[in-house]
């Protein structure tokens, strides 16, 4: 099918609702720049595509952060949900609606759904035994209760596995234990429960995951899943509980998975209402439209089996395709919120451009569900070398001839006819990378035709022709032929980096960058003055934003202490056990420099080796060492002290010394310790 003659294709895309009690960070990020990317790469395609998106905002951990905060929930999530937009549009992520699941039209839908569900006796109820806090009065989840394990006895357990031994359990077989909220011992209460019956579905789930609907990798998992068989999936939750409430059911909620992904559709059914839009051409049974869910691999059960069996009972239709991701690493670990890589996005937006990782997360994304590391070195020389060296490097190279040999007008005349039709005639296999999510491959493409570009113009060496007077209208040309390639390569890149690209359309002189526009080649066309469009990455930024990335963690443990967060117990007596003590990671440390502070008469800033890992930390012995007794000495430091932010710089953990009133007195080991070995 030709381009021209392609109907517009009626598609709805969502990524997944993030909770409404957190901040945005890298992970959530590769999400929705990925789903972004995708859906302005089908605006541009000439598509009716929608992309919406909304808080997720019920639950029992919400309810507990407000009450944390002393705050409504419904504050919170208001507050959560305006610096949650915020972020979206600082990384250009741009939905066509925002909403919440703490909505009318949320509320609707979730009654609606669980009606139609149980009027085809697709609900059960039976009664369960659960632990029950008696001073909270509230039902406690099982990572709520805490307690000592049944198999290797180590204290301090969450209810349903052990970090120790990795034995799993019911926290009903905890030894002694005590609810996380309050510390009070949890009592065993029953009460009814109401269950969706997912096994009601299996034969539509079977053909449904057959279909194509997912990526193979997914469809292997669900397939693991249903060989060992469904249970029926607890849909209800007690009061008190930040939720709706089940309509014949007084004083049971949805569980906020229940109504997490009707919030799609309740997004959607805003848009419509505000728009003069039609629902059911999207969501009925016999829409024509398609449905895209973007998200990560951690919640694929949630969207691949009960949600396409809930809206099939439902009477709505189900998803065209449910697309999967991995996680986000960072140097090719975790990220670590010690380490500083636990980034969050509006620590990232205050020191580098946001367009930076949307390049980088594109250059690296595949249709897979591979996870995404995020190599800061790399990072920064990918983008270096392909936006800046390459792409801007092309206008900046030709802009200046144009405006000063055509008066800013590219020539009337095409030089190079041919290379232009290949640049047109390559859009087409990168769209099909595109429609397929193959963003890394798209991208290699697009440097593949920079790198032929700037091949172009270092061969004909428009600077030296310059100089020759009688030389000047193949001057012009050779840079419009320049400029002509440079507009190709930003129409391809304009759904990955959109606000460069508006800089780019601004400087040629267009009213759009679409995909189809790029066959008018540009001729006796007025250009504007060139401006940088993309600077380089700069290490000094991502060096701020590691250590903003730490202090942002010290916020959060200041948070953490107060008395008001139910969620820290406050410690019972003056003892501690030998698992508190294992909890001190003490290690031998080389002091590699030592340093004065200013303004500081009682700190020396130390330097110290861990045995390859750096660390700085501030210590409070300038009295007893002048600084150059101490380069080369051993000493013992508390490795895992969370990071303290001090007036003079972040400290990275604690050195040990004796002291009193005479005098300070360094600890350090016998001859033979090396640094980075751990003391016990
Ligand atoms: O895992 C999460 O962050 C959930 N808040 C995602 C919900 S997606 C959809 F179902 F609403
Ligand atoms: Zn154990």
């Amino acid at each position: 099918m030709s381009n021209t003659a392609r109907a517009s294709r009626k598609i709805l895309v969502t990524s997944a609702l993030p909770y409404a009690n957190g901040a945005i960070h890298l992970g959530h990020l590769l999400e929705y720049i990925q789903t972004d990317i995708w859906v302005r790469f089908q605006k541009s395609r000439g598509n009716e595509c929608y992309y919406v998106c909304a808080d997720d905002a019920h639950g029992t951990a919400i309810m507990l952060r407000a009450e944390q905060e002393g705050i409504t929930p419904e504050a919170l999530i208001e507050r959560v949900s305006r610096d949650h937009q915020t972020d979206f549009s600082r990384f250009g992520v741009a939905f066509d609606n925002y909403h919440s699941t703490h909505s009318p039209e949320n509320r609707h839908f979730s009654e609606l759904i669980y009606t139609r569900l149980r009027d085809k006796g697709h609900i059960a109820t039976r009664d369960i035994e659960q632990m029950f806090d008696p001073v909270k009065g509230l039902f406690l989840a099982d990572r709520f209760i805490k307690g000592t394990c049944p198999k290797c006895k180590v204290e301090d357990q969450y209810g349903d596995n052990c970090e120790a031994c990795g034995a799993t359990y019911t926290p009903a077989e905890l030894i002694d234990p005590v609810s996380a909220i309050s510390g009070a011992a949890p009592e065993v209460k029953s009460s009814t429960h109401y269950f969706f019956k997912l096994p009601d579905f299996a034969d539509f789930l079977k053909t449904w995951i057959d279909d194509d609907h997912v990526q193979p990798q997914i469809r292997n998992k669900l397939m693991e899943w249903f060989e060992s068989g469904f249970n029926e999936w607890d849909i209800s939750r007690d009061a008190p509980y930040f939720g709706f409430e089940i309509p014949d059911a007084p004083g049971k909620y949805f569980y906020v998975w229940l109504d997490a992904p009707i919030g799609y559709l309740a997004s959607f059914k805003n848009l419509c209402e505000r728009q003069g839009m039609d629902f059911d051409a999207y969501w009925g049974p016999d829409s024509d439209a398609e449905v895209y869910h973007f998200i990560g691999k951690d919640i694929v059960y949630f969207h691949a089996l009960f949600w396409p069996a809930m809206l099939h009972g439902a009477d709505f239709r189900t998803p065209t395709a449910v697309n999967c991701h991995g996680f986000v690493t960072v140097n090719g670990a975790k990220m670590s919120k010690s380490r500083g890589t636990f980034i969050k996005a509006a620590t990232y937006a205050d020191h580098l451009n946001p367009e930076y990782l949307r390049y980088y997360f594109a250059a690296k994304l595949t249709s897979r569900v591979d996870d995404l590391d995020l190599n800061l070195e790399d990072f920064a020389a990918r983008v270096n070398s392909d936006l800046v060296g390459k792409v801007v490097n092309i206008a900046s190279r030709c802009a200046g001839f144009v405006k000063k040999l055509g008066d800013g007008r590219l020539s009337a005349h095409c030089a190079e006819p041919e290379m232009l039709a290949h640049f047109i005639a390559a859009g087409d296999r990168i769209a099909e990378d595109f429609e397929d999510r193959e963003f890394g491959r798209a991208m290699r493409k697009v440097m593949e035709l920079a790198d032929e570009a700037n091949t172009y113009i270092a061969e004909a060496e428009p600077w030296v022709l310059a100089k020759q007077p009688d030389r000047e209208q193949e001057v012009l040309e050779i840079c419009s032929v320049g400029i002509n390639l440079f507009r190709q390569l930003m129409v391809y890149l304009a759904p990955v980096v959109p606000a460069m690209a508006e800089g780019a359309r601004a400087f040629l002189g267009l009213d759009t960058l679409d995909w189809e526009s790029r066959r008018e080649v540009l001729v006796d066309h007025a250009i504007a003055k060139f401006k940088p469009l993309m600077t380089r990455v700069e290490r000094d930024k991502i060096d701020a934003m590691i250590t903003a990335s730490k202090e942002d963690l010290v916020e959060e443990q200041k948070l953490k202490a107060t008395p008001k967060n139910p969620l820290i117990e406050e410690p019972i007596a003056d003892q501690i056990n030998i698992d508190d003590f294992a909890k001190v990671d003490l290690r031998i440390a080389r002091i590699t420099q030592a340093e004065y502070v200013e303004k500081a008469d009682k700190l020396l800033k130390l330097t110290l080796d861990l045995g390859g890992e750096t660390r700085t930390v501030f210590a409070g012995i300038r009295s007893a060492y002048a600084p150059e007794a101490l380069e080369g000495r051993l000493t013992v430091m508390v490795a895992n002290l969370a990071p303290r932010k001090m007036r003079f710089g972040v400290s990275e953990g604690m050195v040990l010394a004796a002291g009193n009133a005479e005098g300070i007195y360094l600890l350090g080991p016998d001859a033979g310790a090396e640094p980075g070995q751990r003391v016990r």
